[in-house]
C-alpha cells in the first residue's frame, strides 16, 4: 500500500528557507558535456541531500560537497518501521557503473525514499549521479540499520501517524451511514 506524507522533508526545507536569501547555483543541463557537474546539479535539485546528508536542511543547502550523501541518523518512522537514508558515498563504492544503472532503474525501497523518482530518471542522469558521487570518494560511516515495525526508534526521528483503518466487511455494512 502506498503511503502519503502530509509533511515531507522537502516541505520542512521550504518552510525553513522561506525567510532566507536565495543562493544562486548555475544549472547544468547538458549531461553529455560534463556528467560530474550534471550529477552535482541533479543531486542538489532532486533533493537527495535533504535526507541523505545530515544537517543539509539546517544549513540551507550551504554544505560543502565533501560532506554530501554521507547518510543520516534521522529516522523515518511509520507503519513500515524506521528507515534511515543510506550513506551513498559508501554504498556506491560497492557497485560499478553498470551495476548502479541496473540497480537504480529498478530501485524498490521502503518509505520514505522516493524510489519512483530515481526510476523515472534517464539512464544518462542516473549515470551522472553515479559519476558525481564516485568523484567525491568514500566518506563517513554507515547509517543506522532499519528497525522493524512496532519498535519506537531513538531520537531524532520523524513519525507518520495514520488514522485508524476504516472498518470493512459485513459489520461495517451494518453501520448506518450518516
Ligand atoms: C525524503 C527522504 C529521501 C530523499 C529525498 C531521497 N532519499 Fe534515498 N533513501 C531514503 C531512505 C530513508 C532510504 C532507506 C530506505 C530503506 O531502508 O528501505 C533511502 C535509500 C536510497 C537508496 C538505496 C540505498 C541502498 O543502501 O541500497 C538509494 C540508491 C537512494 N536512496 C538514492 C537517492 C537519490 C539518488 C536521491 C535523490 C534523487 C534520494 N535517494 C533522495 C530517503 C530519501
Amino acid at each position: 500500500m502506498p503511503y502519503r506524507f502530509p509533511v515531507s522533508a522537502a516541505l520542512l526545507a521550504a518552510a525553513l528557507t522561506a525567510c532566507q536569501p536565495a543562493t544562486q547555483h548555475t544549472p547544468v543541463a547538458d549531461a553529455g558535456a560534463n556528467p560530474i557537474a550534471r550529477g552535482e546539479y541533479l543531486v542538489r535539485t532532486a533533493g537527495c541531500n535533504d535526507c541523505h546528508t545530515a544537517g543539509y536542511i539546517e544549513s540551507q543547502g550551504e554544505m560543502d560537497t565533501a560532506q554530501w550523501l554521507t547518510g543520516s541518523p534521522m529516522g523515518y518512522h511509520g507503519p513500515w518501521g524506521t528507515t534511515y537514508a543510506s550513506n551513498l558515498r559508501l554504498r556506491l563504492q560497492e557497485m560499478d557503473e553498470a551495476q548502479w544503472l541496473e540497480y537504480s532503474a529498478h530501485l524498490r525501497t521502503r518509505p520514505i525514499m522516493p524510489d519512483f523518482s530515481l526510476r523515472a530518471m534517464t539512464a544518462e542522469d542516473r549515470r551522472a549521479i553515479y559519476r558525481f558521487v564516485r568523484s567525491l570518494g568514500p566518506a563517513g560511516v554507515a547509517a543506522p540499520a532499519a528497525l522493524p515495525p512496532g519498535q519506537t526508534p531513538p531520537a531524532p526521528y520523524f513519525g507518520l501517524v495514520l488514522p485508524p483503518e476504516a472498518p470493512t466487511g459485513p459489520a461495517a455494512a451494518a453501520v448506518p451511514a450518516n
